[in-house]
């Protein structure tokens, strides 16, 4: 008899076919000489249906053990279904339990439990309807930010997580290192010394793969790079994780523009392709979740996104009838509260900022010819702000030392970085796009943490 994934069964089985399932159950109803239970193996939202009925050997102690949360095998015939909710059901011939789940103890209920709570047992929150939709949703976002650089040509790169430089310039680093923290290495001096760690000097997580995505820019013109990257920012939100996902795109040849352009294709491309495949996982979070995500990513595939500079924000933000926490004037980075009056309120779809003040951008953006600004542009996104930041790169030698040695930072220490410029330099431009800020935003869930399979936050490691 056919394996088949549940998904397969509800979409194309037809009655009287022969089929094996296998799952965890969701629901158990008994009823007089037979019962019900709904089978997920988390290839859809949608369980399947399963009848067994009491001719059906052993049906007692079977039936004492398939509680919520247990492991099935069924096999069985499909049939048209009586009820309604579903088009066909499975009639069990055999059922096999791998492993039961005590239902004194097993965490999941069948009543909604709240997000905070499931965070606790996030060894189990993936086998609830909401996670569920949210990994297999996730799982498509990352298929079509693949295939939207695989057709285009871009060299998919794999950058270093382990870094010797902070591409940010934030100094919000996590360490890496082999010494014995018992008992560190000094130099006379008391300071830590670090040629006697593995790599003979401090390294990092990296907060970004950029600076090696331009080195292969340089080389193969596209590229992109998909990792993990880390960042210490003590900041207990909704929108920050120590650990998340990053899609950084680097292009020679590119100046601002062309970086716009390529960011707002892009981010169209992924809503159109999840509303293709995740149909009914976006229904589900229109429903339960957000009733604005549907609309919202209609709103994404069919109209341009705003662009305005960061000058021109400025004065809107200080016309704006609301009364900000941050005192709004030129040179503010802007906080989340202004990037949300700003796509939010206002226009009301995504928005890219442009040209910020160089103060308080990182030393590798393009200085502006009034060196006033620099040519970043962030897209904010209505409801979580920034989603992506990028920029086109300083590709002048000089001025970049100069931009380097300004942030205190010392260019010997990016000598590779520099060569670049030196030998066949080229106006180039990228972004880095918020992997788990883009879920967020694509399914309308409130917190970040409940995006990532394991989020790693202030103080929270656990699984
Ligand atoms: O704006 P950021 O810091 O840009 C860079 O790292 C550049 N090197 C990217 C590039 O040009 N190649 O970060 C990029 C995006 C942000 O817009 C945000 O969506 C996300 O990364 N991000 C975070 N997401 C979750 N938790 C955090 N702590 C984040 N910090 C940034
Ligand atoms: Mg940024």
């Amino acid at each position: 008899m056919v394996k088949q994934r549940i998904t397969e069964v509800l979409r194309n089985g037809q009655p009287d076919e022969s089929l094996v399932v296998q799952g965890w159950v969701r629901t158990k109803r008994e009823l007089k000489g037979f019962a019900f239970i709904e089978v997920n193996d988390g290839s859809s939202l949608a369980s399947l249906q399963v009848v067994i009925n009491e001719d059906l050997p052993d049906y007692d102690s079977i039936l004492k053990q398939i509680n919520t949360g247990a492991s099935v095998e069924i096999a069985g015939v499909l049939v048209a279904s009586q009820g309604k909710g579903q088009r066909v059901e499975l009639k069990a011939n055999q059922v096999t339990v791998y492993g039961g789940a005590d239902p004194d103890t097993y965490p999941l209920q069948k009543k909604r439990h709240s997000f905070e709570f499931l965070r606790s047992i996030g060894h189990l929150r993936s086998r609830t309807n909401s996670f569920g939709a949210v990994f297999r949703v996730r799982n498509a976002c990352a298929t079509a930010i693949h295939q939207f650089f695989q057709e285009r040509g871009f060299l998919w790169i794999h950058t270093p997580i382990i870094t010797a430089n902070d591409c940010e310039g934030a100094g919000e680093l996590f360490s890496v290192t082999s010494l014995d923290l018992k008992d560190v290495p000094r130099k006379e001096t008391k300071a830590v010394d670090y040629s006697k760690d593995f790599f003979g000097k401090p390294t990092y997580l990296t907060v970004s793969g950029q600076l090696q995505a331009e080195v292969m820019a340089t080389a193969f013109t596209n590229v992109y790079t998909f990792g993990p990257t880390f960042r210490a920012e003590n900041s207990n939100t909704s929108r920050h994780l120590a650990e998340f996902w990053m899609v950084e795109p680097e292009m020679a040849f590119c100046d601002l523009k062309g970086d716009m352009d390529l960011a707002e294709a892009f981010l169209k491309h992924i809503f159109k392709y999840v509303m293709k495949t995740c149909a009914e996982d976006m229904e589900f979070f229109n429903q339960r979740i957000d009733n604005t995500v549907i609309a919202t990513a209609d709103n994404i595939i069919n109209n341009e996104f705003e662009r305005v500079t960061y000058t021109e924000a400025i004065k809107l933000l200080e016309k704006a009838d609301v009364k900000f926490d941050y005192p709004v004037s030129w040179g503010l980075d802007l906080q989340s509260e202004h990037e949300r009056y700003l796509a939010e309120h206002l226009f009301k779809k995504p928005t890219i900022v442009t040209n910020y003040p160089v103060q308080i951008k990182a030393f590798y953006m393009r200085l502006d010819d009034d060196e006033k600004t620099v040519a970043a542009m962030d897209i904010l996104a209505p409801k979580i702000g920034e989603i992506i930041g990028g920029s086109q790169r300083e590709e002048r030698l000089e001025i970049l030392e100069r931009r380097i040695l300004a942030q205190g930072m010392k260019p010997e220490d990016l000598w590779w970085y520099l060569d670049l410029r030196r030998f066949g330099t080229v106006p180039h431009a990228g972004f880095g796009l918020g992997f788990e800020r883009l879920v967020q935003f694509m399914t309308g869930m409130g917190n970040i943490r409940d995006v990532i399979p394991f989020p790693r936050t202030p103080e929270s490691a656990e699984f």
